[in-house]
């Protein structure tokens, strides 16, 4: 029986959308997790030249479907003053009434952060913790720091850099991610795992609670 091709989703969340850092490190990973799985991609950043869509939310029924298709995701930031991009926070928030469903539940996570010098390991972390919470699982060696700093020090000091992360890291991060979504769709032949989720409040999590 030939083996199905897990459908893994790139999401770009950079401030920058199809020019900025996070674009470059995306289309490599693309290029290494497509020998292994189908890949889609996205770009979360409204294009300028569009209308705006302020106040709008980003959590469209097209990227709806392309999450619902995908069986595991690849997020994209930089670091933003010690955060994650103000697209990704947009994202997230609208995302929320999606909280624990099929979307989202057990499918793996894989998060590349990039930086210039500060912050990205906080943002890689609690990013991280956010996507357990909507529902995914985390595979191990997953989450990337990418920093212009630890590139620049490399060039000083290889010897010390063999201990930073460094861009060949990609490659393991794209590898677990494809691992994991492949064994979920094994799990999904033989005994798909019944995830479960805790009640969410759908209808009041935006109400205000101070009296
Ligand atoms: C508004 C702004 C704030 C930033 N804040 C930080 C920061 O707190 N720490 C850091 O190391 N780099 C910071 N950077 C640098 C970016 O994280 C870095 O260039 C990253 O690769 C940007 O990704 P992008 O090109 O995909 O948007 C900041 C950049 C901008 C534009």
């Amino acid at each position: 029986m030939p083996t199905a091709r897990p459908r893994i989703l790139l999401l770009n969340a950079s401030l920058a959308g199809d020019d900025g850092n996070t674009a470059v490190i995306l289309t490599r990973a693309r290029r290494r997790i497509a020998r292994r799985a189908t890949v889609e991609s996205v770009t979360l950043a409204v294009p300028p030249a569009s209308p705006s869509r302020a106040g709008s939310s980003t959590f469209t029924p097209e990227l709806r479907a392309a999450l619902g298709r995908a069986d595991a995701f690849l997020f994209g930031t930089g670091t933003h003053w010690d955060s994650w991009s103000s697209v990704l926070q947009k994202f997230l928030e609208d995302a929320t009434p999606a909280e624990g469903t099929a979307i989202w539940l057990g499918k793996p996570a894989a998060v590349v952060v990039s930086e210039h010098s500060t912050g990205g390991k906080g943002v890689l972390s609690r990013l991280q913790g956010v996507l357990v919470t909507l529902g995914c699982t985390l595979p191990p060696m997953s989450g990337l720091v990418l920093s212009r700093a630890a590139l620049a020090a490399a060039k000083h000091d290889r010897a010390a850099a063999r201990d930073f992360w460094c861009e060949a890291d990609l490659g393991i991060v794209c590898h677990n991610l494809a691992e994991a979504a492949r064994l979920t769709l094994k799990d999904a032949r033989a005994a798909a795992p019944r995830w479960r989720h805790w009640p969410v409040d759908r209808r009041d999590f935006r109400a205000r609670w101070i009296a």
